[in-house]
């Protein structure tokens, strides 16, 4: 099947070289022809890297930059079985885009989002045959991270939908599906990662260091909250944010957090500015926790008890199963355990009785135990 990504940025040129890589021939579009060509450039090193460490031939790298075809004419994708979107995160641009994708492709072709935090309902919205948009979210970097989530809207067939699931099988991917609501799987599930972190940090209990300290060295993740927001960069993980607390119509558990805010507003993204919740400039001197073990398992035991409960819940709304939950936070994020076998092990009940304790403390809404965790405890 010929394969169209649109966007030859960040995601969209990666899902190209994915596609390519497994044998389609690809159609990258991009309104930008610099942008073309940096993907080129990119793809071209990206391979040269891999020859030398012999995870690909001379003759397959050939043949994976000879398979993507660059260009700035939307009306290339006409032979295309399937289009991939990957601009900007934008509803009136995408919706544009959409409009005139129908125009140039046939009947029978799939037309695919890569959005994550817009609703695959509103961009098929546009369409006038509405029953083959599928979102197919690919988490960055693309051809490294092994789960793509697919999500079916309202108007999806069933059809396009195993159509969708059996490709990018064959890609090698692990698909969850899920329904078609704010932040999918990861971006919903992962929120108190984050928003939790926040939490513990503004109300005193101890630093930024000291958390990331407890959620790795105790909690065993890979990269604590705060190492990690530097990494994304706060502009972009207060976007998602915001945008899933607005999307959930501002239940308070999604709420943003005025700290993240402010170094957002002040351009402490992170990383990529030099300074975030670290400093990362030459010859900054790196905070040292507080290595109080007591602290840490309390932090630990909160977040993940957030988590936990973030999980169930979007088992319980039915936005996926509970083996596609743990498969998203584990392929997707990285977690060291899936949340739900995880609640397991600790024992449901142990959950629950901390996220009681918070809701009766706080007396905030935020910390209401999921009615799926409590029937697991009580059935
Ligand atoms: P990006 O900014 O790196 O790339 C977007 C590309 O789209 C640019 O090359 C731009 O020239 C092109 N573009 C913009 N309007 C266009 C149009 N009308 N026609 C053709 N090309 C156009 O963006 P990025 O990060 O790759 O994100 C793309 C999509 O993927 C967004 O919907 C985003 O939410 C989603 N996404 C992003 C992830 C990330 O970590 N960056 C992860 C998963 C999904």
């Amino acid at each position: 099947m010929l394969i169209g990504v649109l966007g030859a940025g960040t995601m969209g040129a990666g899902i190209a070289q994915v596609a390519a890589q497994n044998g389609h021939q690809v159609i990258l579009v991009d309104t930008n022809d610099e942008q073309l060509q940096k993907a080129q450039k990119q793809l071209s090193d990206t391979m040269l890297r891999l020859i030398e460490k012999q995870k690909v031939t001379k003759e397959k790298s050939s043949a994976i930059q000879a398979a993507i075809s660059y260009t700035t004419v939307l009306s290339d994708f006409a032979p295309c079985g399937l289009v991939i979107e990957a601009i900007v995160e934008n509803l009136a641009v995408k919706h544009e885009v959409f409009s005139q994708l129908e125009k140039v492709v046939s009947d029978t072709c799939i037309l695919a989002s890569n959005t994550s935090s817009l609703s695959i309902a509103s961009i098929g919205g546009v369409l006038k045959k509405a029953n083959r948009v599928i979102g197919i979210h690919f988490f960055n970097p693309a051809p490294l991270m092994p789960l793509v989530e697919i999500i079916p809207a309202v108007q999806t067939e069933n059809a396009i939908l195993e159509q969708a699931v059996s490709l990018v099988k064959s890609w090698g991917k692990t698909v969850v599906v899920c329904k078609d609501t704010p932040g999918f799987i990861v971006n919903r599930v992962a929120r108190p990662f984050y928003g939790e972190a926040l939490r513990i940090y503004e109300e005193g209990i101890a630093d930024f260091a000291t958390i990331d300290w407890a959620m790795t060295e105790i909690g065993g993740f890979k990269m604590g909250p705060f190492t990690l927001m530097d990494y994304i960069g706060n502009d972009v993980n207060y976007a998602v944010t915001e945008s899933v607390f607005e999307a959930f119509y501002y239940d308070p558990r999604f709420k943003p957090s005025f700290t993240q805010k402010r170094h957002k507003e002040a351009g402490y993204y992170g990383r990529k500015t030099g300074r975030g919740y670290y400093d990362y400039s030459e010859g900054a001197i790196i905070p040292t926790p507080t290595k109080d073990y007591v602290l840490g398992q309390q932090i630990v035991d909160r977040i993940l008890a957030m988590l936990i409960n973030e999980a169930y819940d979007a088992v319980f709304m039915q936005v996926a199963t509970a083996e596609a939950v743990d498969l998203a936070m584990t392929k997707g994020v990285n977690y060291p355990k899936g949340l739900i076998e995880w609640s397991k092990e600790i024992g449901t009940k142990e959950i629950l009785c901390r996220l009681e304790k918070l809701f009766l403390f706080y007396g905030e809404d935020r910390y209401r135990p999921n009615p799926l965790l409590r029937n697991n405890v009580f059935l």
